[in-house]
């Protein structure tokens, strides 16, 4: 059952988002070739508890660490590490944010110091497809319309979209119904309303979209070895239009 939220519970998503929001603000200060994952991962967990937080991934469904951490390759649900990350690197940071139970979650990809052409322009076509994404996220289109713009933006680049993660509904927990996949038909699936709060995070690859899994069970790659991006927001679907719970500042 898809649980629509009141103004008043997207209001307190609002609130853990911005403070999500901030916190990538924060990374994105620190992410420079040298520094470890799981350095980011544990400035994270300071970071939230002492803004009254919690990192809402630490021990959901047995996930160990505040953050995931996926780097070049990894598609998602990487572990941080203490190896430092290089220059050259693409890394994608997710986190769950609950702020006195309401929840947010946002990923952002980063460059590590210099990047090559082509890893900038799966970075940048990858976040366009989100913005496309969010454009469809309004009262009355349906879910399938999301992914649709999705797909037809980063194939018309030349990247694949990864089919085995999508988006979800969130709310009280991290996964609610539905899921919002960020591929599909235009004019397909349930509608959208007022109320729902979702997230739309496409991963986008270089090269192939299938993915392998790691022997820790988590870790997602890229079968065929090349590079993957995601970015992500908590969306709101408001009378007004999509609302970014987890905007920075309009930053894009
Ligand atoms: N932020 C992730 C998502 O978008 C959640 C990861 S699940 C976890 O769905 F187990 F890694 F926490
Ligand atoms: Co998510």
């Amino acid at each position: 059952m898809i649980l629509l939220k009141t103004k008043q519970e997207i209001e307190m998503m609002k609130q853990a988002g911005q403070l999500l929001a901030s916190c990538h603000k924060e990374i994105a200060k620190r992410i420079t070739p040298g520094i470890s994952t799981l350095e980011i991962d544990q400035f994270v967990e300071e970071y939230l508890h002492k803004n009254g937080a919690i990192p809402e991934q630490k021990g959901y469904k047995g996930y160990p660490y505040a953050t995931c951490a996926s780097v070049n390759d990894v598609i998602c649900h990487g572990f941080p590490t203490k190896k430092p990350l290089q220059d050259g690197d693409i890394v994608t940071i997710d986190m769950v944010v609950n702020l006195k139970g309401a929840l947010a979650d946002s990923a952002w990809s980063y460059a590590v110091g210099n990047i090559s052409s082509k890893a900038r322009r799966l970075l940048e076509v990858t976040k366009k497809s989100l913005y496309k994404g969010i454009e469809q996220a309004v009262i009355g289109n349906r879910i399938g319309d999301i992914g649709h713009a999705i797909q037809i933006y980063a194939e018309k680049h030349h990247f694949s979209v990864v089919r085995e993660f999508v988006g979800h509904g969130i709310g009280r927990v991290i996964h609610e119904p539905p899921q919002i996949p960020h591929f599909g038909a235009a004019g397909t699936g349930l509608c959208l309303k007022e109320g729902m709060v979702i997230t739309i995070e496409p991963m986008l690859n270089e090269g192939w979209y299938f993915s392998v899994i790691d022997s820790d069970g988590w870790t997602a790659r890229t079968a065929d070895g090349t590079l993957s991006a995601q970015y992500e927001h908590t969306i709101a679907i408001t009378k007004q239009g999509p609302l970014i719970l987890t905007d920075q500042d309009g930053k894009r």
